[in-house]
């Protein structure tokens, strides 16, 4: 089964398009392509059902799931199944921008409302207007921004940075988180009055490991239409192989499938892809497993925090390189680095610092 939709795409005055697929402004081809919903197992049924049955409603969506499952595809579909289907779907990454920069990017500012605002600018909310904003990662917004997104909703007014006359906008709201909000509500970080707010349907992509009928659907997706296909097109893979694929637990998720078809389509020769043509992390990952002993004094955060910033020494502190490496997206990456107040080291050199 798989479902694809016209594209609708908005033409926003932004600083974000950088080529970290947090906004929405790609080529229109591309963004059709990568807008198609493959899938099989039951569990994917019911959730696109849910879909079918909460996208024409003005209800708030918060889309849940861990990274790499779908959680962007999803909002895009809800827009897409919506009245508003043609009007803008403007998606914004709460954890991808300092706090100052991200209000302005969310309500915009007034010409001269602080230094280096030579223009008036419009916000993405704005820009949405008629049409859905997403709020990806919205668990990474900043205290300060949940209250003016909280009146935001609750008035259907915002103020640009600077701005005294408030300005009225309408916009269907979804959001994406992987973190646990209920558990943020409980630290403290995030406020409980708008968590009741974006929660009023739960849409959970579930992982990729607890829906392996959909593997092979996938594979099949990907090795025909990844951007490398006009090299590679049509290449198959061999039953053996697949089963190997289907074996391993995809931590990763769906984004961690296509990048492995997306290699093996560039890397394998010949045109049907072997056992052997496999990484050996998902061919043996029992192998690395049996290297890591449970220690108990090394929590999960931990072990966590070492791997990834070993993953950025190793690629010379590329963060496109490790994300990838990582199976991870960049935006994850700096979210993590955000985490372990490792942001400015990284994320300024382009080599890590020694300590
Ligand atoms: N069911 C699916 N069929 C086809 N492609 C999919 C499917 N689910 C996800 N993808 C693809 O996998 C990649 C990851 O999906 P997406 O960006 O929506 O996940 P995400 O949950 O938002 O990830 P992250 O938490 O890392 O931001 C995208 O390239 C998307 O097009
Ligand atoms: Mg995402």
């Amino acid at each position: 089964m798989s479902e694809s939709n016209a594209t609708a795409l908005p033409h926003l005055p932004s600083s974000l398009s950088q080529g970290q697929n947090q906004t929405n402004w790609m080529p229109a081809q591309k963004a059709a392509d990568s807008k198609t919903i493959i899938y099989k197992s039951d569990v994917m049924v019911q959730l696109m059902k849910m879909i079918e049955r909460v996208s024409p409603s003005q209800a708030s969506v918060l889309v849940m799931g861990e990274s790499g499952t779908g959680k962007e595809l999803i909002a895009r579909s809800i827009h897409e199944k919506s009245s508003r289907k043609s009007k803008p779907f403007v998606a914004i990454n709460c954890g991808a921008l300092r706090e100052t920069l991200l209000e302005s990017e969310l309500f915009g500012h007034e010409k001269g409302s602080f230094t280096g605002a030579y223009n008036k600018k419009i916000g993405l909310a704005e820009a949405a207007n008629g049409g859905t904003l997403f709020l990806d990662e919205i668990g990474e917004l900043p205290l300060s921004i949940q209250a003016k997104l909280l009146r935001f909703i609750q008035e259907g007014e915002i103020y640009r940075v600077g701005g005294k006359d408030p300005i009225k906008v309408d916009i269907r709201l979804v959001c994406a988180t992987n973190r646990e909000l209920d558990q943020e509500v409980v630290r403290g970080n995030f406020r409980e009055d708008l968590f009741y707010r974006i929660n009023t349907i739960v849409v959970s992509a579930p992982p990729l490991r607890r829906r392996k009928e959909d593997v092979p659907m996938l594979v099949n997706y990907f090795l025909s239409s990844a951007t490398n296909s006009f090299i590679n097109r049509g290449k198959s893979i061999d039953e053996e192989a697949m089963k190997v694929l289907l074996k391993y637990d995809w931590p990763g998720n769906i984004r961690e499938l296509q990048n492995v078809c997306e290699r093996l389509q560039i890397l394998s020769e010949g045109h049907m892809i072997m056992v052997n043509d496999l990484p050996e992390s998902i061919r043996n990952p029992e192998m690395i497993d049996e290297s890591l002993d449970f220690d108990p004094s090394m929590p999960l955060y931990e072990l966590e925090k070492r791997y990834i910033l070993k993953a950025l020494l190793h690629y010379g502190g590329n963060k496109t390189q490790a994300a990838q490496g990582l199976g991870i997206t960049i935006k994850t990456l700096y979210n993590k680095l955000h985490e372990y107040g490792e942001f400015e080291k990284y994320a300024v050199h382009t080599k890590p610092a020694k300590d």
